[in-house]
């Protein structure tokens, strides 16, 4: 399948929002709101948004935040693209690390974030979505 992936920031990503909001409920963070990102991923089929995922900097420390991928696209290495054009826009801002906070339960998701060069940080857990999360880093 050929996706096209394209990018949003600040107004633009309120705007494409509503069209991610039905993708959003497919994931254990259906409330997650434009403000908490600082760009938007979005994966289109045809013209159709499939998916997307968002990057945020806070104070100069830049996390991968959601992915979210429809159920009928998954497996499609979406994810996995995703993530990499996240850290390549954010490597070519200055990052030279990036973090994530990940669901150990959530295999496929944690198979692909350790996949793209991720590893463990030894931080408490910390609760998203009523979930624990492990945070992970990755050295750009
Ligand atoms: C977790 C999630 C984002 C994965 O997205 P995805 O685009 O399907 O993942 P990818 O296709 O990039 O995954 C690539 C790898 O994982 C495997 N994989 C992913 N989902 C799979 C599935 N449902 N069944 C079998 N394998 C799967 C792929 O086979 C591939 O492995 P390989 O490279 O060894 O062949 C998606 O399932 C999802 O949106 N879940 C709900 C929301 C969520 O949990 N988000 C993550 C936390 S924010």
């Amino acid at each position: 399948m050929a996706y096209q992936i394209k990018q949003f920031e600040k107004d633009a990503k309120t705007a494409i929002w509503p069209k991610l909001e039905m993708i959003a409920q497919h994931s254990d963070y259906p409330d997650i709101k434009p403000k908490e990102v600082s760009q938007i991923f979005v994966a289109y089929d045809n013209d159709e948004p499939v998916a997307f995922s968002g990057l945020a900097c806070y104070h100069g420390f830049w996390c991968l935040r959601i992915c979210v991928v429809s159920p009928e696209h998954r497996g499609n290495g979406l994810q996995r693209k995703m993530i990499k054009q996240r850290l390549t826009w954010a490597k070519s801002r200055g990052a030279k690390w990036v973090n994530v906070w990940v669901n150990p339960l959530n295999k496929y998701s944690l198979y692909n974030i350790q996949r793209s060069g991720f590893t463990k940080q030894p931080d408490k857990p910390k609760m998203f979505g009523g979930k624990l999360h492990q945070k992970y880093r990755v050295m750009l």
